[in-house]
């Protein structure tokens, strides 16, 4: 089993990577084959709308990192989107990824089946993450994957999603904030649920190689 993780932000390493990584760590735990793909080190063009996906399973532009990215996509059972929130929205990095997967699922539906999951974070409390996570969600199941949760039933933390933010709290007038993500013990909580979450779906997958 294996599951790729695609982050699209600017920065590698940073707090949306930390995100993903916490996901990928349960999956591991699992003995699932984890990835971690930094878009900032792949060369993406911009879709050019030239349509040729309608008709065929393929794209036109084939002199970029896509082809390679699909590869690892078609490879994995478990697709784990992250985002910065960027004015509400994704980043333009992996909105311009996203645009040129349209030819796997056009003629086709490859990405079919496979489980799908995102994660979210945004600078300000309430800074645009749901908003970007229904953006991903809608995204994964474009593509006909089946999206997990973060849930855990039963546990006493009712949450919807890994959203994170950089708000820590208010200090007085002055707002304290975090120095990074694995401050914002939610969504620590939240993103080791959604791996764990992962790694009980996977485990009712059969395996086709
Ligand atoms: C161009 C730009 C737009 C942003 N827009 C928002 C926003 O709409 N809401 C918000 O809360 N934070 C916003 N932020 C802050 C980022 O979400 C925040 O810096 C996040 O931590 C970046 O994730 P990273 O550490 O993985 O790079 C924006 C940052 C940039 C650079």
């Amino acid at each position: 089993m294996r599951a790729l993780a695609i982050n699209g932000s600017h920065r590698k390493g940073k707090n949306t990577a930390k995100m993903l990584r916490m996901v990928l760590d349960e999956l591991g735990k699992g003995g699932v084959q984890t990835e971690l793909l930094e878009l900032a080190d792949m060369h993406v063009e911009y879709c050019n709308a030239c349509n040729h996906c309608l008709r065929k399973t393929e794209c036109t532009i084939e002199d970029d990192d896509v082809r390679m990215i699909a590869g690892k996509m078609m490879e994995a059972q478990a697709i784990i989107l992250g985002s910065p929130v960027y004015f509400g929205n994704v980043t333009g990095r992996l909105k311009a990824f996203m645009d040129r997967t349209r030819w796997m699922h056009m003629a086709e539906n490859l990405l079919e089946g496979k489980l799908g999951a995102s994660l979210t974070l945004a600078g300000l409390r309430n800074g645009g993450q749901e908003m970007t996570q229904l953006i991903l969600e809608r995204f994964l199941q474009h593509h006909g994957l089946r999206v997990i949760e973060a849930r855990d039933p039963g546990a006493g933390v009712y949450n919807l999603g890994p959203m994170g933010t950089l708000f820590g709290s208010l200090d007085g007038e002055a707002i304290r904030w975090n120095r990074g993500i694995m401050e914002d013990a939610l969504t620590v909580r939240m993103c080791r649920t959604l791996g764990q979450n992962l790694l009980k779906h996977l485990g009712a997958m059969p395996v086709v190689d």
